[in-house]
Protein backbone atom coordinates (compact mmCIF):
# COMPACT_ATOMS: atom_id res chain seq x y z
CA UNK A 1 0.00 0.00 0.00
CA UNK A 2 1.62 3.21 -1.11
CA UNK A 3 -0.67 5.41 0.21
CA UNK A 4 -4.24 6.00 2.23
CA UNK A 5 -6.54 3.67 -0.70
CA UNK A 6 -9.65 5.94 -2.08
CA UNK A 7 -11.99 3.57 0.34
CA UNK A 8 -10.02 4.18 3.72
CA UNK A 9 -9.91 8.21 2.80
CA UNK A 10 -13.96 7.81 2.34
CA UNK A 11 -14.34 6.34 5.77
CA UNK A 12 -11.78 8.73 7.35
CA UNK A 13 -13.47 11.52 5.95
CA UNK A 14 -17.12 10.00 7.19
CA UNK A 15 -15.71 9.80 10.42
CA UNK A 16 -15.18 13.77 10.37
CA UNK A 17 -11.23 12.86 11.16
CA UNK A 18 -9.16 14.97 9.02
CA UNK A 19 -6.20 13.58 6.72
CA UNK A 20 -3.07 14.82 6.40
CA UNK A 21 -0.43 13.11 4.20
CA UNK A 22 3.49 12.90 3.65
CA UNK A 23 4.06 15.65 0.92
CA UNK A 24 5.76 12.93 -2.13
CA UNK A 25 8.51 14.92 -3.39
CA UNK A 26 8.75 14.57 -7.64
CA UNK A 27 12.27 12.98 -7.48
CA UNK A 28 12.71 9.93 -5.85
CA UNK A 29 16.11 8.24 -5.12
CA UNK A 30 16.06 4.56 -6.57
CA UNK A 31 15.57 1.84 -3.23
CA UNK A 32 19.15 0.14 -3.12
CA UNK A 33 18.39 -3.14 -0.94
CA UNK A 34 19.65 -2.49 3.08
CA UNK A 35 23.00 -2.90 3.65
CA UNK A 36 24.23 -4.16 7.02
CA UNK A 37 27.36 -1.83 8.40
CA UNK A 38 29.89 -4.89 7.30
CA UNK A 39 28.42 -4.23 3.91
CA UNK A 40 26.43 -7.22 3.31
CA UNK A 41 23.14 -7.01 1.26
CA UNK A 42 19.92 -8.00 3.30
CA UNK A 43 17.50 -8.27 0.71
CA UNK A 44 18.25 -11.63 -0.38
CA UNK A 45 17.64 -13.19 3.28
CA UNK A 46 14.65 -14.64 3.67
CA UNK A 47 12.23 -11.79 6.28
CA UNK A 48 12.99 -13.53 9.23
CA UNK A 49 16.51 -13.92 9.32
CA UNK A 50 16.88 -10.28 7.58
CA UNK A 51 15.16 -9.45 10.35
CA UNK A 52 16.97 -11.06 13.14
CA UNK A 53 20.58 -9.77 10.89
CA UNK A 54 18.87 -6.31 11.73
CA UNK A 55 18.72 -6.80 15.40
CA UNK A 56 22.39 -8.03 15.82
CA UNK A 57 23.27 -5.29 13.31
CA UNK A 58 21.62 -2.63 15.91
CA UNK A 59 23.77 -4.38 18.80
CA UNK A 60 26.95 -3.53 17.10
CA UNK A 61 26.03 -0.33 16.11
CA UNK A 62 28.91 2.58 16.43
CA UNK A 63 27.18 4.94 14.06
CA UNK A 64 26.93 8.03 16.57
CA UNK A 65 28.58 8.38 20.12
CA UNK A 66 25.39 7.59 22.11
CA UNK A 67 27.53 3.98 21.56
CA UNK A 68 30.26 5.27 24.17
CA UNK A 69 27.91 5.30 27.10
CA UNK A 70 25.28 2.85 26.32
CA UNK A 71 24.92 -0.02 28.55
CA UNK A 72 23.02 -1.63 25.54
CA UNK A 73 21.09 -1.22 22.62
CA UNK A 74 17.91 -1.66 22.93
CA UNK A 75 16.15 -2.43 19.69
CA UNK A 76 12.55 -3.27 20.14
CA UNK A 77 9.59 -5.84 21.55
CA UNK A 78 6.80 -7.63 20.76
CA UNK A 79 5.06 -9.15 17.68
CA UNK A 80 6.72 -8.45 14.73
CA UNK A 81 3.97 -8.96 12.58
CA UNK A 82 1.29 -6.76 15.08
CA UNK A 83 -1.31 -4.74 13.67
CA UNK A 84 -0.51 -1.51 16.33
CA UNK A 85 3.19 -0.23 16.70
CA UNK A 86 4.39 2.06 19.37
CA UNK A 87 6.97 4.14 18.72
CA UNK A 88 8.74 6.52 22.23
CA UNK A 89 11.70 8.57 21.95
CA UNK A 90 14.73 6.93 23.28
CA UNK A 91 15.68 4.07 26.60
CA UNK A 92 15.67 5.55 29.40
CA UNK A 93 18.19 3.92 32.30
CA UNK A 94 15.96 1.42 33.13
CA UNK A 95 15.47 0.56 29.25
CA UNK A 96 19.60 0.80 28.89
CA UNK A 97 20.03 -1.54 32.21
CA UNK A 98 17.40 -4.48 30.80
CA UNK A 99 17.81 -4.01 26.91
CA UNK A 100 14.22 -3.85 26.72
CA UNK A 101 11.83 -0.45 25.51
CA UNK A 102 8.89 0.75 28.22
CA UNK A 103 10.08 -1.13 30.79
CA UNK A 104 10.13 1.55 33.62
CA UNK A 105 7.17 3.66 35.18
CA UNK A 106 6.25 5.14 32.15
CA UNK A 107 6.43 1.28 30.60
CA UNK A 108 3.96 0.19 32.92
CA UNK A 109 1.74 3.27 32.02
CA UNK A 110 2.29 2.16 28.28
CA UNK A 111 0.98 -0.84 28.86
CA UNK A 112 -2.02 0.02 30.68
CA UNK A 113 -2.61 1.59 27.34
CA UNK A 114 -2.42 -1.12 25.73
CA UNK A 115 -4.23 -3.38 28.05
CA UNK A 116 -7.45 -0.54 27.87
CA UNK A 117 -7.41 -1.23 23.61
CA UNK A 118 -8.29 -4.77 24.55
CA UNK A 119 -4.66 -6.25 23.84
CA UNK A 120 -1.90 -7.57 25.29
CA UNK A 121 1.61 -6.27 24.99
CA UNK A 122 3.34 -9.17 23.31
CA UNK A 123 -0.18 -8.54 20.64
CA UNK A 124 1.65 -5.35 19.62
CA UNK A 125 5.24 -3.98 18.71
CA UNK A 126 6.96 -1.49 20.79
CA UNK A 127 9.93 0.99 19.48
CA UNK A 128 11.97 4.07 19.81
CA UNK A 129 13.11 6.52 17.02
CA UNK A 130 16.75 5.98 19.15
CA UNK A 131 17.96 2.44 19.69
CA UNK A 132 20.40 3.71 22.78
CA UNK A 133 20.39 5.99 25.71
CA UNK A 134 21.01 9.54 25.33
CA UNK A 135 23.15 9.97 28.36
CA UNK A 136 21.23 12.16 31.39
CA UNK A 137 18.09 11.52 29.38
CA UNK A 138 19.29 14.22 26.84
CA UNK A 139 16.69 15.09 24.08
CA UNK A 140 18.10 13.55 21.34
CA UNK A 141 20.18 15.70 18.98
CA UNK A 142 19.12 15.67 15.34
CA UNK A 143 22.66 13.89 14.06
CA UNK A 144 21.76 10.54 16.08
CA UNK A 145 18.43 10.66 14.86
CA UNK A 146 19.58 10.75 11.79
CA UNK A 147 22.06 8.02 11.95
CA UNK A 148 19.58 5.81 13.60
CA UNK A 149 16.25 6.33 11.52
CA UNK A 150 17.17 3.63 9.18
CA UNK A 151 16.81 1.04 11.80
CA UNK A 152 13.11 2.47 12.23
CA UNK A 153 12.34 2.20 8.93
CA UNK A 154 13.34 -1.05 8.33
CA UNK A 155 11.54 -2.26 11.73
CA UNK A 156 8.19 -0.77 9.98
CA UNK A 157 8.80 -2.20 6.68
CA UNK A 158 8.99 -5.22 8.59
CA UNK A 159 5.95 -5.70 10.54
CA UNK A 160 4.32 -3.79 8.37
CA UNK A 161 1.13 -2.30 11.07
CA UNK A 162 -1.84 -1.66 10.52
CA UNK A 163 -1.34 1.44 12.48
CA UNK A 164 1.53 3.48 14.07
CA UNK A 165 1.45 5.54 17.50
CA UNK A 166 3.77 8.25 18.05
CA UNK A 167 4.69 8.50 21.98
CA UNK A 168 5.49 12.27 22.78
CA UNK A 169 6.47 15.76 21.24
CA UNK A 170 10.13 14.19 19.91
CA UNK A 171 8.65 10.62 18.30
CA UNK A 172 5.76 12.58 17.02
CA UNK A 173 7.94 15.27 15.74
CA UNK A 174 10.69 13.24 14.14
CA UNK A 175 8.11 10.96 12.72
CA UNK A 176 5.80 13.48 11.22
CA UNK A 177 9.08 15.57 9.99
CA UNK A 178 7.97 18.63 11.33
CA UNK A 179 8.30 21.09 14.46
CA UNK A 180 5.01 21.90 15.27
CA UNK A 181 3.97 21.13 19.20
CA UNK A 182 2.29 17.85 19.98
CA UNK A 183 -0.88 19.74 20.88
CA UNK A 184 -1.18 20.89 17.38
CA UNK A 185 -0.15 17.22 16.00
CA UNK A 186 -2.83 15.46 17.69
CA UNK A 187 -6.32 14.92 15.99
CA UNK A 188 -5.36 13.91 12.67
CA UNK A 189 -4.01 11.13 11.04
CA UNK A 190 -1.03 11.45 8.89
CA UNK A 191 1.16 8.57 7.03
CA UNK A 192 4.60 7.50 8.36
CA UNK A 193 7.25 8.32 5.33
CA UNK A 194 5.76 7.20 2.10
CA UNK A 195 4.56 3.71 3.24
CA UNK A 196 1.12 4.61 3.30
CA UNK A 197 0.92 3.46 7.15
CA UNK A 198 -1.33 5.66 9.10
CA UNK A 199 0.28 7.51 11.83
CA UNK A 200 -1.38 9.12 14.66
CA UNK A 201 0.19 11.28 17.85
CA UNK A 202 -0.50 11.14 21.53
CA UNK A 203 1.48 12.29 24.60
CA UNK A 204 3.91 9.88 26.28
CA UNK A 205 3.16 8.00 29.41
CA UNK A 206 5.60 9.68 31.16
CA UNK A 207 4.48 13.08 30.47
CA UNK A 208 0.95 11.54 31.45
CA UNK A 209 2.74 10.41 35.11
CA UNK A 210 3.09 14.39 35.69
CA UNK A 211 -0.53 15.28 34.35
CA UNK A 212 -2.77 12.39 34.72
CA UNK A 213 -5.85 15.37 33.50
CA UNK A 214 -4.36 13.93 30.12
CA UNK A 215 -4.93 10.34 30.20
CA UNK A 216 -8.48 11.60 28.59
CA UNK A 217 -6.95 13.27 25.46
CA UNK A 218 -4.49 10.34 24.86
CA UNK A 219 -7.55 7.75 24.93
CA UNK A 220 -9.38 10.00 22.94
CA UNK A 221 -5.96 9.88 20.34
CA UNK A 222 -6.45 6.09 20.51
CA UNK A 223 -9.67 6.10 20.38
CA UNK A 224 -8.86 7.59 16.78
CA UNK A 225 -6.10 4.98 16.02
CA UNK A 226 -8.45 2.28 16.70
CA UNK A 227 -11.12 3.21 13.99
CA UNK A 228 -8.21 4.42 11.68
CA UNK A 229 -7.10 0.83 11.82
CA UNK A 230 -10.86 -0.87 11.53
CA UNK A 231 -11.26 1.92 8.88
CA UNK A 232 -8.49 0.17 6.99
N1 LIG B 1 10.68 6.53 27.09
C1 LIG B 1 10.76 6.25 25.78
O1 LIG B 1 10.49 7.10 24.93
N2 LIG B 1 11.11 5.02 25.42
C2 LIG B 1 11.38 4.05 26.28
O2 LIG B 1 11.67 2.93 25.86
C3 LIG B 1 11.27 4.37 27.65
C4 LIG B 1 10.92 5.61 28.04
Amino acid sequence: MDRLSPRQKHCLTVMDIQIWEARTSTHREPRTPALSDNGQSLASMPAHEEWLALQHQVTQCVRCELHVTRTQTVFGMGNESADWMFVGEAPGAEEDRQGLPFVGRAGQLLTAMITALGMRRDQVYIANVLKCRPPNNRDPMGAEVRKCESYLHQQVAHVQPKIIVALGRFAAQSLVKTTRPIGKLRNHVYTFEDSGIPLVVTYHPAYLLRNPLDKRKVWQDLCLAKRVLEAA
